[in-house]
């Protein structure tokens, strides 16, 4: 790599947006995971799609790795420039640019905030679903490159079902304009869809326009006590058999309502060892309804209690602790690898079940919680002493190979990044995976754009 001829030419071409500074370039360093932090050789502040094709023009031309980043909250290291270079930051582009409400869309750059995003569509009595537990620090663009989740996804989808389309700049700087500004449209292949869940591979985005949709009147939040993780799908299946669809069914296993109970002021029932957050939404005149239907066929099917949340106060006082779920995990023990893994949403009490074997077979704690409604769980193995590690790696891959068996995917919204690339091949093919490096080189045959990440190593170099 010739790190100063392609400075030299992005300092031409974007005058003071590149960073130097040592103070500065550590925070470019990590990110919300485990991933050790790699200093970066420079930055660059982006602030605009100019600005981004250049950067990307001349580490193209000068074989320098780029590391796009946004907020920099991602879990598996997606943003860490594990191979050096550039980090290409793009938080300075953090514009609303427009929202068109006949339309229902909006037009975002990628360093808008997730929650100044929703607070700027809802007090125009819009509704952009799509929010992954970090919505005050995480920012569009990552949400994109990760295809993020989060607790509304159950009824709403994630956020590559809110992308209509995209400005994105590929590694040579060529700038392109993918999906569709309509609603709909099928002229080509599905670029957009392609570039949603990238993790910032394939190209940097550099302007959104997503979907809204009209923000709900009402919302409504149960607390659901079971004896256990297996009773789950049962309560699951009674609401969704009553033409209920709430929009988040959050569950806690045995051992994560014990870490959360003080957080929350939980007054957990005698019998009770794991609970659903359950949130329905929808016009206030069918609501209470809803939640007397909802409570009534949960209980029927065997929850020891149904608690209504009475205001907003006690509402927010439930989803701050479950929000603050990952970070408390964090503090149980020295070490904390969190996973994110899907099964078919029947089968979650069974991998609850897994989870509590491969702890007992391995002596790791092992808390979990996750998305109920889409079988998205986070597992958590938590450890002290160093030479616990082995026995760590080895549950992993037992959850992953279990996982897989069951029928499920090795991430449901964290992606793949950098922890997950040594697994990649216990649930797709080498021929798949063979696809997507090709599809990788089209777009990137240098291989400049984020490498080290997504792909096991040995896999072609990357
Ligand atoms: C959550 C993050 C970790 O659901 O995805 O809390
Ligand atoms: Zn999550």
């Amino acid at each position: 790599m010739n790190l100063d001829a392609a400075l030299l030419a992005i300092d031409r071409a974007c005058k003071g947006a590149v960073i130097r500074d040592r103070d500065v370039l550590e925070t470019y360093a990590g990110d919300e995971s485990e991933v050790e932090p790699v200093v970066p050789d420079a930055a660059v502040r982006a602030r605009s799609t100019a600005d981004v094709a250049a950067v990307l023009r001349a580490c193209s031309e000068h074989g320098v790795p780029v590391t796009p980043r946004a907020g920099g909250t991602g879990r598996v290291g997606g943003a860490v420039p594990v191979r050096g270079g550039i980090v290409l930051a793009t938080e300075t582009m953090d514009q609303v640019l427009g929202v068109e409400r006949a339309d229902l869309n909006v037009v975002v750059q990628p360093g808008v905030v997730l929650g100044d995003l929703h607070r700027t569509v809802e007090e125009e009595n819009l509704f952009y679903p799509p929010d992954p537990n970090s919505w005050a620090s995480c920012r569009i663009g990552g949400n994109i490159a990760c295809n993020a989740g989060g607790p509304r996804a159950f009824k709403y989808g994630v956020t590559r079902n809110w992308v209509l389309g995209l400005r994105a700049v590929t590694a040579d700087g060529t700038i392109l304009q993918v999906g569709k500004p309509t609603a709909k449209g099928v002229t080509g292949y599905d670029l957009a869809g392609l570039v949603v869940g990238s993790e910032g591979t394939l190209a940097v985005v550099t302007e959104a326009r997503l979907r809204l949709t009209p923000k709900p009147e009402a919302v409504a939040t149960l607390l659901v006590f079971l004896k256990d993780e297996r009773a789950m799908e049962g309560v699951v299946t009674a609401a969704l058999g009553r033409r209920l669809v709430p929009r988040c069914l959050e569950m806690l296993d045995r051992l994560a309502l014990e870490i959360v109970k003080p957080q929350a002021g939980l007054d957990v029932p005698e019998g009770a060892h794991a609970m659903l957050l359950v949130e329905l939404d929808g016009d206030r005149d069918v609501l209470q309804a809803q939640v007397e239907d909802c409570g009534m066929a949960m209980l029927e099917a065997g929850a020891v209690d149904v608690l209504v949340a009475k205001n907003e106060s006690e509402r927010e006082r439930l989803w701050a602790a479950r929000r603050e779920l990952s970070y408390t995990m964090r503090r149980q023990a020295k070490n904390k690898l969190s996973e994110d893994v899907v099964v078919p949403r029947t089968r979650l009490g069974e991998l609850v079940e897994r989870c509590r074997a491969l702890q007992d077979q391995h002596g790791i704690r092992m808390p979990s919680y996750g998305h109920a409604g889409d079988g998205n769980l986070h597992v958590n193995f938590l450890w002290d002493e160093p030479d616990e590690r082995p026995r760590v790696d080895a549950a992993i891959r037992a959850l992953f190979e279990s996982v897989v068996a069951m029928g499920g995917t090795l991430s449901g919204e964290h992606g793949i990044g950098v922890l997950k690339a040594p697994y990649l091949g216990l649930e797709q093919s080498d021929a798949l995976i063979d696809v997507q490096r090709r599809i990788k080189d089209v777009f990137d045959p240098k291989g400049i754009l984020n490498p080290g990440k997504i792909f096991p190593r040995g896999h072609r170099a990357c």
